[in-house]
């Protein structure tokens, strides 16, 4: 799998979008994380309007409610044409099921079914966290784990993860299971609120399979550069 870093464009409306595409060439086809901020801001409409501009689109709504509310939703996003979106693993393997069910039953004919990913345990968790408010006793690893094999169990395409955990999880799913990650930081850039940080190569080489970048390159002093010079990284063998 050779797939684009994913941009996260964390910003609260279109303008700011707009102001921020600026800095690429008009043709240049973008991967690109909708989170709930600009989702919520602009509504589904941001998504088409990605779409004509020639990217693809990661949906990171994080799912988590009864299965049949989830797969009632998942038809719904599946009518976007996303390529991407993804559920909390913590829902159980019936929600996560639920959810794939409804992306199908979305989809337009014809069209492309979107990868479904699970969130395992959110990487701003802690192990001293997920013991006191989930009780959830195990280690934060094991914990992780437990969560891919249950998406896997489920039929999704992959999780969302830390760098860290990519390659166990890679050894107890297969090797096509994506392996999504964020914390993404070049040699030298500022670390921000994320706590456990790798470098993009370092990145593919403990195992992920594709990369989400925010502030890196949404808060570059060019952002064009800063996204070729972590592509070239990601890509570098
Ligand atoms: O700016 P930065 O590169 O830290 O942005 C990372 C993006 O990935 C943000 O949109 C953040 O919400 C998202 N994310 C994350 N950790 C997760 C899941 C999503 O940082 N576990």
């Amino acid at each position: 799998m050779n797939q684009r870093p994913i941009i996260a464009l964390d910003f609260p409306n279109k303008q700011e979008i707009e102001a921020f595409f600026t800095h690429f060439p008009q043709h240049e086809s973008l991967f690109v994380k909708v989170g709930m901020e600009i989702f919520y801001q602009e509504g589904p409409a941001i998504v088409a309007w990605l779409k004509d501009q020639g990217h693809d689109v990661f949906l990171d709504l994080k799912l988590h409610d009864i299965p049949n509310t989830v797969e009632r939703g998942m038809a719904r996003l599946a009518g976007l044409g996303v390529s991407l979106t993804n559920v909390h693993a913590a829902g159980g393997i019936d929600m996560m099921e639920a959810g794939l069910a409804g992306l199908h039953k979305g989809t337009p004919t014809g069209a492309r079914v979107p990868d479904l990913i699970a969130v395992t345990q959110l990487t701003s968790t802690s192990e001293a966290q997920m013991h006191r408010d989930q009780q959830i006793l195990t280690s934060l690893q094991d914990s992780v784990l437990h969560y891919a094999k249950c998406a896997q169990t489920a039929g999704l395409q992959g999780v969302v993860c830390s760098a860290h955990e990519a390659k166990k999880i890679k050894e107890h799913t297969s090797e096509n299971f994506i392996r999504l990650t964020p914390g993404i930081r070049p040699a030298g850039s500022a670390i921000g609120d994320q706590k456990r940080v790798m470098t993009p190569q370092n990145a593919r080489k403990a195992g992920a399979t594709m990369i989400v970048v925010g502030r890196p390159i949404t808060q570059a002093a060019s952002p064009y550069e800063s996204y070729l010079a972590i592509k070239e990284a990601w890509e570098e063998q």
